[in-house]
């Protein structure tokens, strides 16, 4: 295999020297082999076949590293590079493979960018100006199987408000916000920090659990551009109003339609908007404009992490032949 290894390596650098203009697989064929050069958070899963998940063909996952030399992309999850878990992969890196960073940590949550900068050729993250992008969820119109629309039983439901937390910290802004809002209205709150959630606290539980309540509380853990995470979509898919707190109104309003959620910024005070749920519970006719876009769409959840290298496979597919470097990592994801 070393045998394999080096050869190949030596290849890729000789048609990289000595005729940079071609790209030997572009004419023929447009098939196209990703390595997942680190499993995200060190936890190995099975690789997917993107035909038959995606009808995305002509795509080769591998996350053997004698991969190397002939993969054309390399997907290579921050974590694991920046703490020092993973290396990056040897350079000098083969001719006109594309290096993809991949994140879904808000910047609050992403140490160490610094080091990264003119290493990548693509990023793909949550952020709408990625070079891939795949965001936690999306709204898919007039889908087979739209959300269900306000019935009685989305109007009259007896809980308001409800809260899952899984990292509570006091220096996050959502726990203050917690404390305020708590000080009028009951706010039920599940995780480590509350009520034990359902044994199998995947995101169907989690969504029947939140089908009980009025409002959800989609609180995100920092307040970034884009970063609207699993707790919106959660909320959309039970049918309860979220009742967001993360980037701008604005923002979100590229994810969904305005009345489908409520900000926090849309009232002056916290005591303005409690009074505000607690009159949209008694006036059903008023809850029922935060619902009724609901029948045109479909929500979908992108599937961790399979959907994001079968995306990403596509997205390289589609470039071939082009080059790029990401000069200002840090800035631009900060931004
Ligand atoms: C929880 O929040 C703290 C404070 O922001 C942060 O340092 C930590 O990385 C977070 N943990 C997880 C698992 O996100
Ligand atoms: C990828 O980035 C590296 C590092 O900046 C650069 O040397 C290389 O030419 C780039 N490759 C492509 C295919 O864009």
């Amino acid at each position: 295999y070393m045998y394999i290894y080096i050869y190949n390596f030596f290849r890729g650098l000789l048609a990289c020297d000595l005729t940079p203009d071609h790209h030997p697989k572009k004419i023929e064929h447009s098939a196209v082999t990703i390595l997942i050069w680190t499993h995200p958070f060190g936890r190995f899963r099975k690789l997917p076949d993107c035909y038959v998940r995606y009808q995305i063909g002509g795509c080769t996952l591998t996350d053997d590293r004698r991969a190397y030399t002939q993969a054309d992309a390399l997907i290579i999850h921050h974590r694991e590079v920046a703490t020092g878990t993973d290396e990056l992969p040897p350079e000098p890196r083969p001719c006109a493979q594309k290096w993809i960073w991949m994140n879904y940590e808000s910047p609050a949550h992403t140490a160490r960018l610094g080091y990264f900068e003119g290493v990548f050729n693509l990023t793909m993250s949550y952020r709408t100006d990625s070079d891939i992008f795949l965001p936690y969820g999306y709204l898919i119109p007039r889908e087979r199987a739209p959300l269900r629309g306000p019935t009685r039983s989305h109007l009259l439901r007896p809980r308001l408000v409800a809260w899952v937390i899984s990292n509570w910290s006091e220096s996050h802004a959502r726990v203050a916000f917690y404390y305020q809002l708590r000080r009028y209205i009951q706010v039920d709150v599940f995780g480590r920090a509350g009520r034990p959630l359902p044994e199998d606290s995947g995101g169907g539980s989690v969504v029947r659990l939140v089908g009980r309540y009025l409002f959800y509380l989609a609180l995100e853990n920092s307040q970034h551009t884009d970063y609207i995470t699993e707790k919106l979509w959660n909320a959309v898919l039970a049918g309860a109003v979220p009742v967001v707190l993360g980037p701008s109104r604005q923002n979100y309003e590229r994810f969904l339609p305005p009345e489908a959620f409520i900000h926090v910024d849309d009232f002056p005070t916290v005591r303005a908007l409690a009074r505000y749920l607690l009159m949209l519970r008694r006036n059903p006719a008023r809850l029922r404009r935060h619902l009724t876009w609901r029948g045109g769409y479909s929500v979908h959840q992108p599937a961790f992490w399979v959907e994001h290298y079968c995306t990403a496979c596509r997205a390289v597919s589609r470039t071939r032949g082009r080059t790029g470097v990401v000069k200002d990592l840090t800035r631009w994801f900060h931004s």
